[in-house]
């Protein structure tokens, strides 16, 4: 007990130095990162990182915790992402696409053709040796590592009214997109008017008719509640998206070396079961918004792929870029 004691007051003077807000542990001394998520409780990336946080706890004797904030409670992805800059928030899941806006080398791994499958995705994005440079790149200017991805899953588009086929169907609608360059132009050659807007505004959005369609994964399509207001799901298939944990640097490296292993640890333990949590959500959320009145529909494939393929030399414009691409596609 005194060598645990002990320990724990060793994590309390990180906690101190940083102004940390308070503790998992109940001693008090323990270190209780607080994490900003902008999605709900019942969310894979929710589940897997509630437990990643209660492993973080037991593997570290309570000296590091994590207090995930869902539903967009600490701001939204770009509020977030400057909250983990300043340090005022310690982590939070963002889109590549909030990160591609503060390194362009982060284009590569946002393209719709990058990756075919989450298998894929998830091999490259968590691979030291194809992501070890890009992961620490924003650690001088923005005081930021990213710890690694989960997967968004294939995202398609949803509408107000009626289903997709071509990207003909999407002249004259107004579409949500992530507030993102490379996906303003995506949306662009997929046929639709793009529109960015935070996750947390698309409901509303739809419902008050500001936009007449969105894109998203299923799972977000229903625990968002889109398919309420958006009952057409076309399966473009356009892209298989990517989130990033990502810490504040210095908070980092408060760790001592077991503890920064032990974190390293069940990091990977918390994507292995992101990804396994993953299918089974998607299942599940189809499921669900059929159940609701939503329609799956399909669409044709060759038409979207033929508009999205362009993209690729359009904004891989430099070396590192391309190296990135062809890492990731096995080149
Ligand atoms: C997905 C993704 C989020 C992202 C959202 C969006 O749900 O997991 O990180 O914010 O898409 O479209 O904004």
């Amino acid at each position: 007990a005194a060598a645990l004691f002990l320990a724990a007051c060793g994590g309390g003077e990180g906690a101190e130095a940083s102004g940390g807000s308070g503790s998992g542990s109940e001693g008090g001394e323990g270190r209780a990162l607080r994490l900003a998520l902008n999605q709900t409780e019942q969310h894979p990336s929710y589940l897997a990182l509630d437990s990643f946080g209660q492993r973080l706890s037991e593997a570290t004797d309570d000296r590091w915790s994590i207090e995930v904030f869902a539903n967009e409670t600490l701001g939204a992805q770009a509020e977030a992402l400057q909250l983990v800059s300043s340090g005022a928030v310690d982590m939070a899941i963002v889109s590549g696409t909030q990160l591609e806006n503060l390194d362009e080398d982060f284009v590569v791994f946002n393209l719709p053709t990058v990756f075919d499958s989450v298998e894929q995705q998830m091999s490259v994005v968590n691979d030291p040796d194809v992501v070890g440079d890009l992961y620490s790149s924003l650690e001088s200017s923005e005081n930021i590592t990213v710890v690694g991805g989960f997967t968004q899953g294939t995202r398609s588009v949803y509408t107000t009214d009626g289903p997709v086929e071509t990207p003909e169907d999407l002249a004259g609608k107004k579409m949500r997109v992530q507030e993102s360059d490379l996906h303003l132009s995506m949306m662009e050659a997929m046929g639709g008017s793009p529109t960015p807007l935070a996750f947390g505004e698309v409901y509303t959005a739809l419902q008050s008719g500001v936009i007449d369609g969105a894109e998203n994964n299923e799972v977000s399509y229903f625990t968002q509640k889109h398919h309420e207001v958006a009952p057409f799901y076309s399966r473009t298939n356009h892209l298989v998206g990517l989130d990033y944990l990502i810490i504040n640097t210095g908070v980092l490296s408060e760790m001592s070396e077991e503890d920064r292993a032990a974190f390293d640890e069940e990091w990977t333990a918390a994507h292995e079961e992101h990804t396994q949590l993953w299918t089974e959500a998607t299942e599940q959320a189809i499921a669900d918004a059929e159940a609701a009145g939503a329609t799956f529909s399909e669409v044709d494939t060759d038409a979207f792929n033929a508009v999205l393929e362009p993209l690729v030399d359009e904004f891989l414009t430099t070396d590192s870029q391309r190296a990135l691409y062809d890492a990731a596609r096995g080149n």
